[in-house]
């Protein structure tokens, strides 16, 4: 079947996307976006997190054809046009909360959607928040000092699906 949908405010088509096939193989081996990242294929370490239509999602778990006319934005879509750093982006550099980066992409989607929802979140709020997304790496405090980080980093405006970070 044919899917077409908006992904990073670009109209893309696939062809030939057979059923069952999920959102994450999709954007990486048709689309050729390997932002979002493969670990479990089960819906249970976060690495392949996306937004559908602004709410974050488990790509390995949505169905290809679900995408259907609606608007994906992946970790890619969080960098300007420009190709500059959204704020979240930035602080995980800055604080060295990439290590082998496996989990990173799929954090940074859900550490985006935490601040759009709720600017100032206290730690536990950013536990919760991401609780559904595992790191064999950094034991989470590096990740945690990146989301105090770019929580206290300006918000550049807008945050939505379409939106960019334009803030140099
Ligand atoms: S690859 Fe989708 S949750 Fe792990
Ligand atoms: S940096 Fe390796 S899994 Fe998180």
């Amino acid at each position: 079947m044919r899917v077409s949908c908006r992904v990073n405010g670009e109209p893309r088509t696939a062809d030939d996307v057979w059923a069952g096939e999920s959102l994450l193989y999709l954007l990486r081996e048709r689309l050729g976006l390997a932002g979002a990242k493969n670990a479990c294929e089960q819906g249970e370490c976060g690495s392949c997190t996306v937004y559908l239509d602004g709410v974050p999602v488990c790509a390995c778990l949505v169905a290809a054809g679900q995408a259907q006319d609606r608007e994906v934005r992946t970790v890619e879509g969080l960098t300007g046009p420009d190709g500059a750093l959204d704020r979240v982006q930035r602080a995980f550099v800055a604080a060295g909360a990439v290590q082998c980066g496996f989990c990173t992409p799929g954090l940074m989607v859900a550490v985006h959607d935490l601040l759009a929802r709720d600017p100032a979140p206290v730690d536990q709020d950013i536990r919760e928040a991401l609780a559904g997304n595992l790191c064999r790496c950094t034991g989470y405090e590096h990740i945690m000092a990146a989301v105090r980080l770019a929580a206290a980093t300006p918000a550049s405006t807008p945050t939505g699906p379409e939106g960019h970070d334009d803030h140099h």
